[in-house]
């Protein structure tokens, strides 16, 4: 269990915030707010048909005293079974993926019944892949405990797991699109956060703000910009606004390309890998620090995400997309959030180029990189020349 640190919120006014997502495949809201958590169990009896019995996944990074008020809650109106999980990329794995299936089915769950997920967004993906697999599906309740998996992972329905082969990791290889039926994000678990993981969900807040203005709010990075110092204490209502934006934006783009199946030239859904593709091969490289400290080793998500925005901003520059400044002007506010700008341990820009080639986002073999090309906006761009990408990467080089 993580040490309970509890930073306190100075708020006033504290007001819930419901996002409607529609994507074609299932109708779902995500509320957002303060304490919310203490009212799942009324949540969980709404749902339609209702379920008798619940299986919580549970993220071993929640101080257990929460979590399990937050259960017993749950068990006086339904049969409550459990799966803790301490969430790591490695053991985001299909073995770990069977060995829930395997507590759920000894649980007797049935197809009425449902998982809720409470953890960061390596839990929201096992568990929302283990819902999707369990009797070919079963609805779940995702409620998200980490800043970065509230205002991105928790939503969308992408789900699943990575895939080890040799001494490489495949970053979500294997998986299924199955949206949750509910998402409850309370601001009141990231308290608990350390310091590092919560300024990591920044750089998921930073990739919407620089494709906004395709999904309808092109204020979104100024405005983060400028609320970073408030969101430096957790403030409860900043953050919550934060939140909302963000999934805002991420429901307004996945309810027109749920499955990622847009042409190129219409962006959809792939847009919300901006930075993704240079980020995921870093991700992977055990030795890569944020600091020069080599404990640091390795990158959190958010952080390789941060790292691979720098990278696209770079790349869009070279290739002409945008004018010069915007690398420089993405790194001060990733560096303003805390996050870092520069990769330490870094093998060389070939390397690096290799292991994005085997990025599952690859077309015909050819990568695919979402770039910004305009003002808050991004494009896909097929097949970018090899040293436009390869100097891209020497831009977070120590
Ligand atoms: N499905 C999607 O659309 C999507 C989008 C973005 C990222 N992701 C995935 O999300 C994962 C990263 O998620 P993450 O950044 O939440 O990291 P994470 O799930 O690894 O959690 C980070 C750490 O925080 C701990 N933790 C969780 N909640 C806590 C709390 N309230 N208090 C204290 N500690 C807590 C966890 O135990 C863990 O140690 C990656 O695997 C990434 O691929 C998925």
């Amino acid at each position: 269990m993580k040490s309970c640190k509890r930073m306190d919120s100075s708020a006033p006014n504290i007001r819930t915030i419901t996002v409607p997502l529609e994507p074609p495949s299932r109708r779902y809201s995500a509320m957002i707010g303060s304490g919310l958590l203490g009212a799942l169990a009324a949540y969980v009896d709404r749902l339609q048909p209702r379920p008798s019995r619940v299986h919580a996944i549970v993220d071993e990074g929640i101080p257990s005293v929460v979590a399990d008020d937050r259960l017993e809650r749950l068990r006086h109106s339904f049969v409550v079974s459990s799966s803790t999980l301490q969430p790591s990329e490695e053991g985001k794995s299909l073995q770990t993926v069977q060995a829930m299936l395997v507590d759920m089915t000894r649980a007797n769950l049935e197809r009425g019944d449902l998982v809720v997920a409470l953890g960061g967004g390596i839990v929201g993906d096992l568990a929302g892949f283990t819902a999707a697999s369990y009797k070919r599906g079963i609805r779940w309740v995702n409620c998200p405990s980490t800043l970065l998996s509230m205002v991105d992972a928790s939503v969308g329905g992408k789900t699943g797991c990575n895939l080890r082969i040799g001494n490489s990791l495949k970053k979500n290889m294997v998986g299924a699109f199955w949206q949750p039926s509910h998402v409850l994000a309370d601001v009141e678990l990231l308290r608990w956060l350390d310091e590092r993981t919560y300024r990591a969900g920044l750089a998921e807040c930073i990739k919407h703000g620089l494709i906004g203005a395709q999904a309808g709010d092109d204020e979104l990075l100024p405005w983060t910009a400028g609320v970073l110092d408030r969101l430096s204490t957790r403030d409860s209502a900043v953050l919550i606004e934060l939140i909302a934006r963000n999934i805002q934006v991420k429901a307004k783009i996945v309810g027109t390309d749920e499955r990622e199946e847009a042409a190129n030239a219409a962006g959809g859904r792939a847009l919300l890998n901006l930075g993704h593709t240079f980020g995921h091969a870093i991700e992977t490289l055990p030795q890569v620090s944020p600091t020069s400290v080599k404990e640091l080793a390795p990158l959190q998500h958010g952080e390789a995400v941060a790292l691979g925005l720098i990278c696209a901003a770079r790349c869009a520059e070279l290739l002409k997309l945008v004018g010069t400044g915007l690398c420089e002007r993405v790194r001060h506010v990733l560096g303003h959030a805390g996050l870092p700008v520069i990769a330490h341990n870094l093998p060389t820009s070939a390397e690096v180029l290799e292991l994005m080639q085997g990025d599952k986002k690859t077309s015909g073999g050819k990568l695919r990189l979402v770039l910004p090309s305009g003002e808050h906006q991004c494009s896909v761009i097929a097949d970018p020349p090899r040293h436009a990408v390869l100097e891209a990467i020497d831009a977070i080089r120590a």
